[in-house]
Protein backbone atom coordinates (compact mmCIF):
# COMPACT_ATOMS: atom_id res chain seq x y z
CA UNK A 1 0.00 0.00 0.00
CA UNK A 2 2.87 2.51 0.77
CA UNK A 3 3.76 2.46 -2.78
CA UNK A 4 0.53 4.40 -3.46
CA UNK A 5 0.82 7.46 -3.36
CA UNK A 6 -1.77 9.50 -1.88
CA UNK A 7 -2.93 13.24 -0.59
CA UNK A 8 -3.34 13.69 3.18
CA UNK A 9 -6.33 15.02 5.27
CA UNK A 10 -7.49 15.44 8.71
CA UNK A 11 -11.53 14.68 9.42
CA UNK A 12 -12.65 17.55 11.70
CA UNK A 13 -15.62 16.78 13.68
CA UNK A 14 -17.23 17.44 17.14
CA UNK A 15 -15.94 15.75 20.02
CA UNK A 16 -17.62 15.25 23.51
CA UNK A 17 -15.00 18.47 24.47
CA UNK A 18 -15.22 20.37 21.67
CA UNK A 19 -13.33 20.18 17.47
CA UNK A 20 -11.05 17.18 17.39
CA UNK A 21 -9.67 15.57 14.36
CA UNK A 22 -8.00 12.60 12.95
CA UNK A 23 -5.44 12.21 10.08
CA UNK A 24 -6.83 10.09 7.23
CA UNK A 25 -5.23 9.27 3.49
CA UNK A 26 -8.27 6.59 2.79
CA UNK A 27 -9.84 9.79 1.25
CA UNK A 28 -11.52 8.84 -2.17
CA UNK A 29 -14.55 10.61 -4.17
CA UNK A 30 -17.32 8.00 -4.70
CA UNK A 31 -20.05 9.73 -6.92
CA UNK A 32 -21.64 12.82 -8.15
CA UNK A 33 -25.08 12.48 -7.86
CA UNK A 34 -25.49 12.37 -4.89
CA UNK A 35 -22.11 13.69 -3.96
CA UNK A 36 -20.54 11.08 -2.43
CA UNK A 37 -17.07 10.69 -0.33
CA UNK A 38 -15.74 7.87 1.96
CA UNK A 39 -13.05 7.35 4.22
CA UNK A 40 -11.64 4.30 5.65
CA UNK A 41 -11.90 4.82 9.89
CA UNK A 42 -10.48 1.92 11.99
CA UNK A 43 -12.36 0.52 14.25
CA UNK A 44 -10.26 1.34 17.18
CA UNK A 45 -10.15 5.04 16.46
CA UNK A 46 -11.64 7.53 18.97
CA UNK A 47 -13.23 9.15 15.97
CA UNK A 48 -14.57 6.01 14.60
CA UNK A 49 -17.98 6.32 16.12
CA UNK A 50 -18.47 9.93 15.95
CA UNK A 51 -18.44 9.82 12.33
CA UNK A 52 -21.10 7.53 12.00
CA UNK A 53 -23.75 10.11 13.42
CA UNK A 54 -22.79 13.45 13.00
CA UNK A 55 -21.46 15.36 10.66
CA UNK A 56 -17.89 15.73 9.23
CA UNK A 57 -15.39 17.40 7.29
CA UNK A 58 -12.32 16.59 4.93
CA UNK A 59 -9.74 18.46 4.90
CA UNK A 60 -7.45 18.22 2.54
CA UNK A 61 -3.93 19.26 3.44
CA UNK A 62 -1.57 21.38 1.65
CA UNK A 63 2.21 21.06 1.45
CA UNK A 64 3.16 23.09 4.80
CA UNK A 65 0.41 21.70 7.05
CA UNK A 66 2.72 18.01 7.68
CA UNK A 67 2.55 19.41 11.46
CA UNK A 68 -0.84 19.26 11.35
CA UNK A 69 -1.08 15.80 9.68
CA UNK A 70 1.58 14.57 12.63
CA UNK A 71 -0.82 16.28 15.03
CA UNK A 72 -4.19 14.46 14.15
CA UNK A 73 -2.11 10.70 13.55
CA UNK A 74 -0.96 11.28 17.13
CA UNK A 75 2.11 12.83 17.83
CA UNK A 76 3.34 15.25 20.99
CA UNK A 77 3.41 18.63 21.00
CA UNK A 78 3.94 19.47 17.44
CA UNK A 79 1.98 22.37 16.52
CA UNK A 80 -1.65 23.76 17.85
CA UNK A 81 -4.56 23.86 15.16
CA UNK A 82 -6.40 26.45 14.63
CA UNK A 83 -10.12 26.42 13.76
CA UNK A 84 -11.85 28.15 10.90
CA UNK A 85 -14.45 31.00 12.31
CA UNK A 86 -17.86 30.66 12.13
CA UNK A 87 -18.42 27.12 10.56
CA UNK A 88 -21.12 25.00 11.35
CA UNK A 89 -19.15 21.63 11.57
CA UNK A 90 -15.20 22.12 12.86
CA UNK A 91 -12.84 22.95 9.86
CA UNK A 92 -9.02 23.58 10.08
CA UNK A 93 -8.58 27.25 9.29
CA UNK A 94 -6.79 27.59 5.73
CA UNK A 95 -7.07 23.54 4.09
CA UNK A 96 -5.98 23.66 0.69
CA UNK A 97 -9.77 22.11 0.14
CA UNK A 98 -12.38 21.09 2.53
CA UNK A 99 -15.48 18.92 2.20
CA UNK A 100 -18.03 19.28 4.62
CA UNK A 101 -20.52 16.24 4.74
CA UNK A 102 -22.96 14.30 6.46
CA UNK A 103 -22.89 10.46 7.46
CA UNK A 104 -24.50 9.07 4.88
CA UNK A 105 -23.91 4.90 4.72
CA UNK A 106 -21.40 3.01 6.85
CA UNK A 107 -20.31 -0.60 5.71
CA UNK A 108 -18.05 -2.96 7.15
CA UNK A 109 -14.42 -2.80 5.98
CA UNK A 110 -12.74 -5.47 8.71
CA UNK A 111 -11.34 -3.93 11.08
CA UNK A 112 -12.51 -0.25 9.36
CA UNK A 113 -15.80 0.78 8.86
CA UNK A 114 -16.07 2.52 5.33
CA UNK A 115 -17.97 5.32 6.26
CA UNK A 116 -19.45 7.31 3.20
CA UNK A 117 -20.75 10.99 3.41
CA UNK A 118 -22.99 12.84 1.43
CA UNK A 119 -21.95 16.63 0.50
CA UNK A 120 -23.21 19.29 2.01
CA UNK A 121 -20.33 21.97 1.02
CA UNK A 122 -17.07 22.72 -0.03
CA UNK A 123 -14.13 25.11 -1.06
CA UNK A 124 -10.55 25.21 -1.84
CA UNK A 125 -7.27 27.56 -2.33
CA UNK A 126 -4.20 27.48 -4.25
CA UNK A 127 -1.22 25.96 -3.52
CA UNK A 128 0.79 22.44 -3.33
CA UNK A 129 -0.55 20.05 -1.76
CA UNK A 130 0.80 17.25 1.02
CA UNK A 131 1.30 13.41 -0.13
CA UNK A 132 2.22 10.67 1.70
CA UNK A 133 4.04 7.44 -0.20
CA UNK A 134 7.14 5.68 1.01
CA UNK A 135 5.43 5.93 4.45
CA UNK A 136 6.81 9.44 3.99
CA UNK A 137 5.41 12.68 3.09
CA UNK A 138 6.28 14.93 -0.05
CA UNK A 139 4.66 17.24 -1.68
CA UNK A 140 2.87 17.32 -5.13
CA UNK A 141 3.13 20.93 -7.08
CA UNK A 142 0.14 23.07 -7.75
CA UNK A 143 -0.33 22.78 -11.50
CA UNK A 144 -1.14 25.88 -13.92
CA UNK A 145 -4.55 26.57 -15.21
CA UNK A 146 -4.38 25.38 -18.53
CA UNK A 147 -3.55 22.21 -18.17
CA UNK A 148 -6.14 19.69 -20.11
CA UNK A 149 -8.62 17.47 -17.88
CA UNK A 150 -8.59 14.61 -18.80
CA UNK A 151 -11.93 13.34 -16.59
C1 LIG B 1 -0.64 9.57 6.66
C2 LIG B 1 -1.60 8.89 7.59
C3 LIG B 1 -2.81 8.41 7.10
C4 LIG B 1 -3.73 7.78 7.94
N1 LIG B 1 -4.91 7.34 7.40
C5 LIG B 1 -5.84 6.75 8.20
C6 LIG B 1 -7.08 6.32 7.65
O1 LIG B 1 -7.36 6.48 6.46
N2 LIG B 1 -7.98 5.75 8.49
C7 LIG B 1 -7.72 5.58 9.82
O2 LIG B 1 -8.59 5.05 10.52
N3 LIG B 1 -6.54 5.97 10.37
C8 LIG B 1 -5.60 6.56 9.59
N4 LIG B 1 -4.41 6.99 10.12
C9 LIG B 1 -4.16 6.79 11.55
C10 LIG B 1 -4.89 7.82 12.40
O3 LIG B 1 -4.53 9.14 11.99
C11 LIG B 1 -4.49 7.65 13.88
O4 LIG B 1 -4.82 6.35 14.30
C12 LIG B 1 -5.17 8.65 14.79
O5 LIG B 1 -4.56 8.56 16.05
C13 LIG B 1 -6.65 8.41 14.97
O6 LIG B 1 -7.14 9.41 15.86
P1 LIG B 1 -8.28 9.12 16.93
O7 LIG B 1 -7.99 7.80 17.60
O8 LIG B 1 -8.20 10.31 17.84
O9 LIG B 1 -9.59 9.09 16.20
C14 LIG B 1 -3.46 7.63 9.31
C15 LIG B 1 -2.24 8.12 9.82
C16 LIG B 1 -1.33 8.75 8.98
C17 LIG B 1 -0.03 9.28 9.53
Amino acid sequence: MSRFTTGVTVVTYTGDDGPRGATMNSFVSVSAEPPLILVSVARRARCHDALLDRPFCVNVLGAEQEPLARLFAGAQGVTAPRWAAEASVPRLANPLAWVECEPWRAYDGGDHSLVVGRVTGLGHRDGDALTYAWSRFGTAVESSDDFEYLI
